[in-house]
């Protein structure tokens, strides 16, 4: 396909639907698109936004084709030990109001239950609360349901499975005590405004997909979210370089405090 009809229909999504393509590594995003157009029948760009001209519902079909939404529960489980053992009860110490939490591109919400069970070990529900957040709206739809397949299960301990779930009809539905205090919400890490005063965010396995100036502008704001020694959580091929440049120290290899 053509790489300056490519550009104009980046440029295209910005101006019309605040939708940033740039800031995504591009040679893996152009595949994607290239082989949704094939899949979908569009022979070029052009083509594909006069649809999306007429056809509202197909801007959302495309960001769902381009995203990435592999997640499960206690992704890289001995982090989550971690998070759970050192750094929750750090923070719970440290604070003595209602602790919030943000679960930043958190698809189909394993991500933020995962919080929410733990959570649910260490406090009384009305003294936490997390906020989910995701590009995608159909993602989020997925998440607010909290029904999974046994691929989301693979690193949940036995117990937990047991206790925080029901079994139905093959499936695995997170109990309503776990979605209580997750509140979803589309949001985009890049073109939005970003929350004040988390305790924790978790931002995992989405950085990789973006530029490294768009990971400079977000690690920035990640900062001013979050209170003073609050406490950033990222994905296993995360890792941040020079942290010091954005006012993070390294508390454990993945995560990472606010100076
Ligand atoms: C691979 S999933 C990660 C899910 C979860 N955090 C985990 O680690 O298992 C990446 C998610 O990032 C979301 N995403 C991509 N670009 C985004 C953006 N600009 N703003 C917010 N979310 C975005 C995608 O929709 C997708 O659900």
């Amino acid at each position: 396909m053509n790489q300056t009809e490519y550009e104009v229909f980046l440029t295209h999504l910005k101006n019309h639907y605040c939708i940033d393509l740039f800031s995504y590594k591009q040679s893996q995003l152009q595949r994607r698109i290239d082989s949704y157009m094939v899949r979908k029948g569009y022979e070029s760009y052009r083509e594909l936004f006069q649809k999306m001209k007429c056809d509202s519902d197909s801007v959302e079909e495309l960001i769902e084709n381009i995203t990435i939404n592999v997640s499960n529960f206690f992704r890289n489980k001995e982090k989550w030990e971690i998070l759970q053992k050192e750094i929750l009860p750090y923070v719970i110490k440290k604070n003595r109001g209602k602790i919030k939490i943000w679960s930043a591109a958190c698809s189909s919400g394993e991500e933020p239950y995962t919080l929410s069970i733990i959570l649910s070990g260490l406090l009384p529900s009305h003294q936490y609360e997390i906020i989910a957040t995701d590009l995608d709206s159909q993602i989020l739809d997925k998440a607010k349901k909290g029904i999974y397949h046994e691929r989301s299960m693979i690193e949940v301990p036995k117990e937990v499975k047991l206790h925080c779930f029901d079994y139905v009809d093959g499936m695995y539905r997170i109990k309503e005590k776990y979605k209580r205090n997750v509140r979803f919400q589309k949001h985009d890490l890049l073109l939005q405004s970003y929350g004040v005063n988390y305790h924790l965010i978790t931002c995992r396995n989405v950085m990789i997909y973006f530029t490294e100036q768009a990971k400079d502008s977000i690690y920035k704001r990640f900062n001013k979210a979050l209170v003073q020694d609050g406490i950033l959580f990222i994905g296993g091929s995360e890792q941040i370089i020079a942290p010091n440049s954005y006012q993070f120290k390294v508390t454990d290899k993945f995560f990472y405090q606010k100076i």
